[in-house]
């Protein structure tokens, strides 16, 4: 069988792998360069079941607390019986995940998780050891590799999808194929402040919208609590407050505590929006205070920070330093089932583009690289086992694009990304979705025919910006990510 794997994070190295391993012809399309998107970013690590008294019925039951009722409870089990598995493979692939002197898998503790649990490796650096381990696999495999492509669209016919338009060195190009596994990662670039990378287009979710594929819980966008609030967002990851960091207000106070027991390690959106309406109360950023754990062990544990913020002038193992909320990862996406298919015949999803249901209205840390580990390997083995008629058809260039500039009046990237921020962000109003979603509307049919790759991103932001105003607007009730204000949005980064 022939198969199209879109995306090198994560789930599309584990998908392109597992599908190449089984004898199956795999091409693999990436936006960048090979190991681009954000897996090589992830810092905290990922989410397995090695503690004293730990047990993945324990992982779930966090996890479900944390999706706030939303989440599926049986992917979320799929997630805890499949993790181990899919943390062993990357052990054999190499994967040198940190250990004590006896070798014992060292666990971090982030936010909403009752043990310490998350795997991690060069202490903060765990996304670059997993990509790294994954690129030098799938170069060395049997798999077609693409790069530099964008996903333009999926190519389908009588209903089902049956391979790709990409835009190459400024051309439109065709593959057919038997089969798609989208892993083309979220959308965080929809909203001016993200930790993602420049590539987080919502490329992928917006082709499977055009195809006709179903989405869902796209309202529920994760605002991370914890950027370093100066220069371009850089994540101080969870895994810190973990080891005992707190926030503090402008008075030194741990005011998490006002609206969570939990403080600090309260989930993700509770923290996030508390860190937002102390900022606007006191007009400033307020401060992540990490002093407590030394220099020596956070230069050990977090090499990463450490280095990123000194590098920034900040000495951070001296003095607090400030922090804001920044987009992060996008619970919802393309619906699959628990074996990564789309409800489009052919077209398969895995990773932060998909919407298998385990994140629910807020996902619980560390458990995305899991997941797209997990649905990644699931995703090839459903395709796999398909039987869907191979039906190779050779690579045709069809059409070449011209370069020219995006003059859409009242359109900018930057005009989207600060009005998602400002009204589909971590508070909202009804007036201020309506608002929003009217003039995404109005943007979206002024825009001309895409032809330069930017302009591709743009209408793929402008199409899932309009999906995701639309979701938030149609549930009325404030959940998890998805949060209701009776004020107008306060913050900025
Ligand atoms: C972090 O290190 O704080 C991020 C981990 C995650 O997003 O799961």
């Amino acid at each position: 069988m022939n198969i199209i794997v879109v995306g090198s994070g994560i789930a599309g190295l584990t998908a392109a792998l597992h599908a190449s391993e089984t004898g199956h012809a795999v091409t693999l399309v990436t936006k960048e360069a090979l190991g681009g998107g954000c897996t090589a970013l992830a810092q905290g690590g990922v989410a397995g079941v090695y503690g004293p008294g730990d047990s993945p019925g324990s992982h779930a039951d966090d996890t479900l607390i944390a999706g706030a009722g939303v989440s599926d409870a049986a992917a979320v089990d799929v997630l805890v019986q499949d993790g181990s598995a899919r943390i062993a493979e990357l052990i054999a692939r190499g994967v040198a995940f940190d250990r004590d002197a006896d070798g014992v898998l060292l666990l971090g503790r982030e936010a909403a998780h009752t043990h310490a649990r998350v795997v991690h490796a060069g202490g903060d650096a765990t996304g670059a050891a997993i990509s790294h381990a994954l690129v030098q696999h799938a170069r060395s495999a049997e798999i077609e590799i693409i790069e530099s492509a964008l996903l333009v669209d999926l190519l389908t016919d009588d209903g089902a999808v049956h391979g790709v338009r990409m835009l190459r060195d400024d051309a439109l190009v065709d593959i057919h194929t038997d089969a798609v596994i989208l892993a083309t990662g979220g959308a965080g670039r929809l909203y001016a402040h993200t930790t993602n990378p420049a590539e987080a287009t919502g490329d992928g979710i917006a082709a499977a919208i055009r195809a006709g594929a179903a989405v869902a819980d796209l309202e529920f966008v994760q605002f991370h609590p914890t950027v370093l609030g100066a220069g371009t967002p850089f994540l101080i990851s969870e895994a810190v407050r973990g080891e005992g960091a707190a926030l503090v207000d402008d008075e030194g106070r741990r005011f998490v505590f006002d609206v969570h027991p939990d403080g600090e390690l309260a989930p993700r959106d509770v923290v996030a929006r508390a860190v937002a309406r102390q900022a606007a109360l006191q007009g400033s950023a307020v401060r992540l205070d990490a002093t407590m754990i030394g220099a020596a062990r956070l230069a050990e544990r977090f090499p990463t920070i450490d280095r990123v913020t000194r590098e920034r002038g900040f000495d951070w193992a001296r003095e607090p330093v400030p922090v804001t909320p920044a987009a992060h990862y996008l619970m919802g996406g393309v619906v699959t089932d628990l074996d990564g298919r789309t409800s489009v015949p052919g077209l398969f999803a895995a990773g932060e583009v998909a919407r298998t249901g385990v994140h629910g209205a807020n996902r619980l840390a560390s458990n995305s690289l899991l997941e797209a580990a997990v649905f990644g390997a699931r995703a090839a083995a459903a395709v796999t086992s398909s039987g869907l008629r191979s039906r190779i058809l050779p690579v045709s260039a069809v059409l070449s694009g011209g370069i020219r500039d995006l003059n859409v009046v009242g359109f900018s990237r930057s005009h989207l990304q600060h009005l998602m921020w400002d009204e589909v962000g971590l508070l909202r109003t009804r007036d201020g979705l309506t608002e929003a979603l009217d003039t995404i509307r109005s943007w979206r049919a002024a825009a001309p025919h895409p032809t330069t790759s930017a302009e591709y991103e743009d209408a793929n932001l402008l199409l899932v910006a309009e999906a995701t105003a639309s979701a938030a607007l149609a549930r009325p009730e404030s959940i998890g990510a998805h949060h209701l204000d009776h004020e107008p949005a306060l913050i900025g980064a």
